[in-house]
């Protein structure tokens, strides 16, 4: 089975991808990880992250993975052997992300690991081109969606829980800067796919959208 889940900057993809993946019991992949991740390798070899070129000959040399997680039903991001997954959330990793996520290249690498790991296992699967690219053929496609403020607040909260106080402002314009940076990009931008059903979580509790998943489920049968 395979569920995509796409949507803007914290409109609830992770946690409800989360959630659904353990209550089906299919596997969850946060493939916005991958692209932090290879932000990260850039920001420590100071490569430029406008140099895919640099990006691509350094992920030959440490290679990205994805391994199985303490909780065995979702994943860790390695750089070669480093378990990178506590070093990804920070806001110069989230502005990076997007810069480096504009490459052809480079999203062909990490797509060709998505879809790998999308063919071994059952999966909730997050991100931006889920949808349109990586699981095109889907069996459900969700396209999650929230009002700006309400985002922008909790975006503040993720980064305040792994203790980076950011101000409003700047958390806001921020998201705003990313969103437009991932929708406008040339090559597979954020867009809802023609068949995804859309939610809008500003005003619904993480259960309501889990329920309402579900019964789409059971609904297609899969
Ligand atoms: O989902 P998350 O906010 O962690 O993703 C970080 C960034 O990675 C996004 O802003 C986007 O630029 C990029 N991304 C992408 N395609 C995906 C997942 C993430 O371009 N499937």
């Amino acid at each position: 089975m395979q569920i995509a889940i796409d949507g803007p900057v914290a409109a609830g993809k992770g946690t409800i991808a989360r959630l659904l993946a353990k209550k089906i019991n299919a596997r969850y992949v946060d493939s916005g990880a991958m692209y932090r991740a290879v932000a990260v390798l850039g920001l420590r070899k100071n490569i430029s992250l406008e140099n895919p070129v640099e990006l691509l000959l350094e992920l030959k040399k440490v290679p990205l993975r994805l391994r199985p997680a303490r909780d065995k039903f979702s994943f860790d991001v390695y750089l070669n052997d480093e378990n990178v997954q506590d070093n990804i959330r920070t806001s110069e990793v989230s502005r990076g992300s997007a810069v480096v996520a504009q490459y052809p290249k480079i999203r062909s690498y990490l797509v060709k690991i998505q879809k790998e790991i999308a063919s071994k296992f059952s999966v909730v699967m997050e991100g931006r081109d889920i949808g349109t690219v990586v699981l095109s053929n889907a069996d459900i496609k969700i396209y999650l969606i929230a009002d700006q403020k309400t985002r922008a607040l909790r975006r503040q909260k993720q980064l305040e829980e792994k203790g980076e106080y950011v101000s409003f402002e700047k958390v806001l314009q921020e998201t705003i800067e990313r969103d437009n940076r991932d929708m406008s990009r040339a090559i597979n931008p954020l867009k809802k796919a023609s068949d995804a059903i859309e939610f809008d979580t500003s005003n619904m509790s993480i259960e309501q959208v889990i329920n309402e998943l579900v019964e789409i489920i059971k609904e297609k049968k899969i």
